[in-house]
C-alpha cells in the first residue's frame, strides 16, 4: 500500500544520501560530490557519483541512477516498502499506519484497476471475434496493421448492451464497480445498467504506469458523437492525464521530442512513424495540469514540448488558447514550441500521405512560444492609427504580465517591446523616401510566399554565392547527392529541358563540383539555344576541353554509381529522372534547413524586422520543401 507522499518527502529530506551510501561503500569526496567505484557494475576507477544537494546518485559507467530509496532497494536488494521501512528506522521516523479509510480506498482502486483491465482484454477479444469484424475492417481500412492494433490494445465494443456486464459479472465484479469505472450506465427508471460504449472501436487509455484506466470509443459510421470517452472516475481524471503518457515518458528519457497532437489516431500514427513521445489530451483542450505533466516528464534542462495544431483558423485559435494557458507557468528553460500542420491535415493524415519526414519538417518549422505570443496579438489587427498600435502594445503587455516567473516575464517584456518598436517604426527604403510602415499580420502576406533565396535556375544566371566559394560545411550525404545529381545530368543531357531550373537553383557546396555544375549548365543551355543536341559523349568532350577532365572522370565512376544506379549511363532516361528528383528534393530540403538555422542565428544577433520576416518565410519554406519529399530513400547509401 502506498505511503503518504508527505511522509516520503520527510524521509528523503532527513537522510543525507552520502551518509546512507557511506554506510555501505567507501566514498571519496570530489568537490561538492562524492565518488566511488560503482557498486552496481564491475569497475576499478570510480564513476559512481553521489550528490547530496540533488539527492541522487548517478553512475556514468552503467547509468544506474536514483534517490536514497532507490539506492537501498538496489544495494540491499529490498522491495520499495521494505526499503522505506528500513530507512525510516535509520532516520528515526515512525512509519505511518494506514487508516481504515486508506485501506478501503486502496482496495477499491485495486478492484477498479482489475475491472478495467479485464474490460480492455474483453474489448480486444471482441475485435477479433466475428462480432467485431466491422471494427477490425474499419481499423485495417485506416491503414493499421495487426502489430499496431495489438501494441495499442485496440478493441471493439459490440452493440449488445448487456454483453460486457454479463462477462464481467461472471468474473465476480459488481454492477456498482462497473458503473463507477464508467463502463456501465444506470438508467433513471431502475432497469438494469447497460454498456456505455456500443458499436465502437475502443482505444484504451493508460495512466502514468501504463495501467488501463479509461477508454475512448470511436463510432464507425452513422449518427452520434465521433468519439465518446470515459467520464471522470476514481481512477481517471481527463484533465490531468494524456493519451500515450507512459510511452512518452520513456521516449523523453531517451531524448526523443515530446509532441502534443489532438487525437488518438494522431498519437498512433506518430508513434508508428518513430515519434514515440507523442501524446494527446482526452477529448478536451490541453489543460495547464497536462502541460505541467509534460514538463515533468522531460528530463533535460530545456523542457520544450511541441504543440501541434491544424494550419487553419480553428487550429490557430486553438494554438492561441494553449499559449494563453501556458504563459503564466513559463519558467527558466520551461516553455513550448508551436507547430502548424498544413491546412486540412492532422498528423495521422500527413504521415499517411507524405511520410514521417513531412512530419519532421513540420516540427522543424515550429515557432517559439514568444513568437506565437507576438503573432497571436498582432496578426489580423489593424494598426494604421496610433491608437491601434497602442492597443496591440497594451494587449501584449497584459499577456506578459500574466507570466509568474519574474525573470521570464522581464525577458518577454523586453522582447515584445522590441518587436512592437520595430514593427511600428517607419522604415527608410533604399531610395531615401519613407516607405509604408510594415503592418503586422496583414492577411497572408507575412506568412505567404517566401522570398526566393537562390537565383532561379534560368541557365546563365549566377547564384547568390560566386562559384568556387562553396557553402561551408555540408554533410557527407549532401556531397554524395550533389555528385549523383550532376552525374545523372551529364549521362542524360536529354533531361536538361526538365532539370535545368532545379539544377540552377541549388548551388553546390563542393567548390570544384560547383564550377563543373556551371560549365555543364552553360554548355547545355548554349546548346539548347542552337538547334543541334549534345549527347553525353559530346558533352564530356566539351567538359574535358574546358579543363574538367579529372573531375568528370572522378564523378562518372563507380564511386558515384554505387549510391545510385539511376545515375549510370546505361540507365533509362525515365529511371534517371525518377531517381533524380527525390535526390534533389532531399538536398533542397537540407539547404532550406541550413538557411533557417542561419536566419535564426541572425535574428538572435539582430532582432530586426527583416531578419524576423526571413525566419518566418523560411519556416514556411521548410514545411513546403518537406512536403515534396517522399519517404523512400533517394539513393542506395552503401
Ligand atoms: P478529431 O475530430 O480531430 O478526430 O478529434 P481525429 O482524432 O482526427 O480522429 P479520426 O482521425 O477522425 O478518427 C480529436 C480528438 O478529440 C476528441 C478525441 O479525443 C479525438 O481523438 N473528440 C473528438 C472527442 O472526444 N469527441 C468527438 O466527438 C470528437
Ligand atoms: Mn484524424
Amino acid at each position: 500500500m502506498a505511503f503518504p507522499p508527505q511522509f516520503l518527502e520527510e524521509l528523503r529530506s532527513r537522510l543525507a544520501l552520502s551518509e546512507v551510501v557511506s554506510k555501505r561503500l567507501r566514498l571519496i569526496r570530489a568537490g561538492r560530490e562524492f565518488k566511488a567505484p560503482c557498486p552496481f557494475h564491475n569497475e576499478k576507477s570510480p564513476s559512481f557519483y553521489v550528490n547530496d544537494q540533488k539527492g541522487f546518485f548517478h553512475c556514468f559507467g552503467c547509468g544506474a541512477h536514483g534517490d536514497v530509496i532507490g539506492f537501498v532497494m538496489r544495494h540491499d536488494n529490498l522491495g520499495f516498502p521494505e526499503a522505506v521501512e528500513h530507512l525510516a528506522g535509520e532516520a528515526g521516523l515512525p512509519v505511518p499506519r494506514p487508516t481504515e479509510e486508506d485501506r478501503q480506498r486502496y482496495e477499491r482502486r485495486k478492484t477498479l484497476h482489475d475491472l478495467v483491465e479485464q474490460a480492455a482484454r474483453w474489448f480486444e477479444q471482441q475485435l477479433h471475434a466475428p462480432v467485431g469484424r466491422p471494427g477490425l475492417d474499419y481499423l485495417l481500412r485506416r491503414g493499421l496493421d495487426g502489430d499496431t492494433i495489438a501494441r495499442f490494445r485496440l478493441g471493439y465494443a459490440p452493440g449488445d448492451s448487456g454483453a460486457l456486464r454479463s462477462h464481467l459479472g461472471k468474473q465476480g465484479f459488481s454492477d456498482e464497480d462497473m458503473v463507477n469505472a464508467g463502463l456501465l450506465k444506470r438508467p433513471d427508471d431502475g432497469r438494469a445498467p447497460y454498456s456505455f460504449f456500443r458499436n465502437r472501436v475502443m482505444f484504451p487509455v493508460t495512466d502514468r504506469r501504463g495501467q488501463v484506466v479509461a477508454f475512448g470509443g470511436r463510432i464507425l459510421e452513422g449518427d452520434g458523437p465521433k468519439y465518446v470517452n470515459t467520464a471522470d472516475t476514481p481512477l481517471f481524471h481527463k484533465g490531468t492525464l494524456l493519451y500515450g503518457l507512459s510511452r512518452a515518458r520513456q521516449a523523453a528519457a531517451d531524448g526523443k521530442p515530446v509532441i502534443v497532437a489532438e487525437g488518438y489516431m494522431d498519437v498512433i500514427a506518430l508513434v508508428r512513424a518513430g515519434f514515440e513521445g507523442a501524446v494527446a489530451p482526452l477529448g478536451t483542450a490541453l489543460t495547464e495540469t497536462q502541460v505541467q505533466e509534460l514538463w515533468k516528464l522531460i528530463p533535460a534542462a530545456e523542457k520544450v514540448p511541441f504543440l501541434c495544431f491544424d494550419g487553419d483558423n480553428a487550429g490557430r485559435r486553438a494554438a492561441w488558447r494553449a499559449v494563453e494557458r501556458i504563459l503564466p507557468h513559463l519558467a527558466p528553460g520551461q516553455s513550448a514550441r508551436v507547430a502548424f500542420l498544413p491546412e486540412g491535415e492532422d498528423p495521422d493524415s500527413l504521415i499517411r500521405a507524405q511520410g514521417a519526414k513531412a512530419m519532421g519538417a513540420v516540427l522543424e518549422a515550429a515557432i517559439p512560444l514568444s513568437e506565437a505570443l507576438w503573432r497571436m496579438e498582432s496578426e489580423g489587427r489593424s494598426t494604421d492609427t496610433p491608437e491601434a498600435k497602442a492597443a496591440v502594445k497594451a494587449a501584449l503587455e497584459g499577456r506578459v504580465s500574466a507570466i509568474a516567473d519574474r525573470d521570464v516575464q522581464s525577458f518577454y517584456r523586453t522582447e515584445m517591446r522590441r518587436r512592437v518598436d520595430e514593427a511600428f517604426a517607419p522604415v527608410r527604403s533604399g531610395g531615401g523616401s519613407w516607405s509604408r510602415p510594415w503592418v503586422p499580420g496583414q492577411g497572408r502576406g507575412r506568412f505567404g510566399e517566401p522570398p526566393r533565396r537562390h537565383v532561379p535556375g534560368v541557365p546563365g544566371a549566377r547564384t547568390s554565392k560566386p562559384a568556387g566559394e562553396g557553402r561551408g560545411r555540408a554533410s557527407r550525404l549532401a556531397l554524395v547527392r550533389e555528385r549523383i545529381l550532376l552525374a545523372t545530368l551529364i549521362n542524360h543531357p536529354e533531361l536538361f529541358g526538365e532539370l535545368a531550373e532545379p539544377m540552377g537553383l541549388l548551388p553546390f557546396s563542393d567548390p570544384e563540383l560547383e564550377k563543373l555544375r556551371w560549365t555543364v549548365i552553360e554548355c547545355l543551355s548554349d546548346e539548347a539555344n542552337g538547334d543541334s543536341t549534345l549527347d553525353a559523349a559530346a558533352l564530356c568532350r566539351h567538359l574535358s576541353s574546358a579543363g574538367h577532365d579529372t573531375m568528370v572522370g572522378a564523378l562518372l565512376s563507380e564511386s558515384t554509381y554505387i549510391h545510385a544506379a539511376f545515375a549510370r549511363p546505361d540507365a533509362s532516361p525515365d529511371d534517371a529522372r525518377k531517381g533524380w528528383w527525390p535526390a534533389w528534393r532531399h538536398l533542397h530540403h537540407e539547404r532550406v534547413l541550413d538557411d533557417l538555422r542561419e536566419a535564426k542565428t541572425a535574428l538572435t544577433r539582430d532582432n530586426s524586422e527583416a531578419n524576423f520576416a526571413r525566419v518566418v518565410a523560411l519556416q514556411q519554406e521548410v514545411i513546403k520543401s518537406g512536403l515534396g519529399m517522399t519517404d523512400d530513400g533517394d539513393f542506395d547509401d552503401a
